[in-house]
């Protein structure tokens, strides 16, 4: 039997985790599945912000973790063992069963992709979920018109990386970014299509906003709430659209994090604030597939992945990704050999 390891939630945290809150444990995993099952050896796992809300144990649009089992989230991997002609040995797919090294499931849970469109992991970023939200953001929740002025909040990160050319992509006239730290500016700059780029770390967030957009926003995807939701409605012109997508400036918060004081500039303005989960959102996979793959391939989209090797290492990338320790998408890649 292949000899296996996962990690697992040992604490609920406060506040921000600590690595002390994850544990390593050895498994074993069964080498010959059940009809109807498959075997996958995962080769990348997806470290994502949202799993910080599932440490606590409060109700939420997903269940929390339960102490002492594994965590689980997006992952990619290659299939060992078959019991279904759909998905043969060999493939690779997406599934829900990170956080381990192998994982048995049923094959209807399993996607097989097409590692001839892009690299495996890019699966689990620009042609994952991760872009999916990016496009849906900017083409239902706040859908950009052509020649709006688009703002994208955490713009360095996995989502942020390809709004910022989504937005493009869709007519925007100019797309501006915000991101902690002058490396970060400079990569929205030169990398991601950015044509400013704001550093929040350096204060002065709604000046620094009036300068890159001195007529102000028609569009705004927000990733961190507070401090830049307030001032992307302090900028928001006539019919301005507001996509909530994450509030990352919260999620270690032990008390309740202010809101913004400036909602009424919102009706003044007749903006519309509206929230978003990916998940209602899958339907518009195929479509904003084959839009990636073309751009990815050739180049249109630009993307990047901070890879940490090792599961024994994925708690500290989830830290890593809460602290803005990555650029593009945070990977842990599982399988030295992948690609
Ligand atoms: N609604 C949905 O379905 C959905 C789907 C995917 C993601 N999301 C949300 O979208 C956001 C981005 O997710 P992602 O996976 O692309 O993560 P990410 O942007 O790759 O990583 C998170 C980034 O947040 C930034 N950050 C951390 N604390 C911050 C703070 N106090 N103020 C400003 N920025 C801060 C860091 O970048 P800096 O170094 O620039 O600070 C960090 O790199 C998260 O809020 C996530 O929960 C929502």
């Amino acid at each position: 039997m292949p000899a296996s390891r996962e990690i697992r939630l040992a604490a609920r945290p406060t506040g921000e985790p600590t690595l002390t809150d994850f544990e390593l444990v050895a498994t074993q995993v069964p080498d010959t599945v059940a009809d109807g099952q498959v075997l996958v050896r995962n080769t990348w796992m997806s470290v994502d912000p949202y799993m910080r809300g599932r440490m606590d144990d409060v109700p939420s649009y997903i269940p929390p973790f339960e102490l002492g089992a594994p965590l689980e989230g997006s992952a990619v991997g290659e299939v060992v063992a078959s019991g279904s002609a759909d998905v043969p040995v060999g493939a690779t797919v997406t599934h829900f069963a990170g956080w381990r090294e192998y994982a048995v499931l049923d094959a209807a849970a399993v996607t097989v992709v097409d590692t001839s469109l892009a690299p495996a992991s890019a699966f689990l970023g620009p042609l994952g979920t991760t872009g999916l939200t990016a496009y849906a953001a900017l083409t239902r929740t706040a859908p950009v018109k052509e020649g709006d002025v688009v703002f994208v909040s955490a713009a360095a990160g996995a989502v942020g990386s390809v709004a910022g050319q989504v937005a493009r992509a869709l007519g925007a006239s100019r797309v501006i970014g915000s991101a902690g730290g002058p490396a970060k500016t400079k990569k929205l700059l030169d990398t991601f299509g950015y044509d400013a780029a704001i550093d929040y770390r350096q204060g002065g967030l709604p000046e620094q906003l009036a300068e890159a957009a001195p007529d102000g926003i028609d569009v705004y995807v927000d990733h961190v709430g507070g401090d830049h939701l307030q001032a992307a409605i302090g900028a928001i012109r006539p019919q301005g659209r507001i996509a909530l997508v994450g509030a990352i400036s919260t999620y270690n918060a032990t008390t309740p994090a202010p809101g913004p004081d400036n909602l009424f500039q919102a009706a003044k303005q007749e903006a519309t604030l509206r929230g978003m989960l990916v998940s209602s959102h899958f339907d518009l996979f195929p479509e904003w597939i084959g839009k990636a793959a073309g751009m990815f391939a050739d180049g249109t989209l630009r993307t990047e992945e901070t890879v940490v090797d090792g599961i024994e290492r994925a708690p500290e990338a989830f830290l890593g990704v809460l602290r803005g320790a990555n650029t593009g998408k945070m990977l842990v890649r599982l399988d030295g050999q992948a690609t």
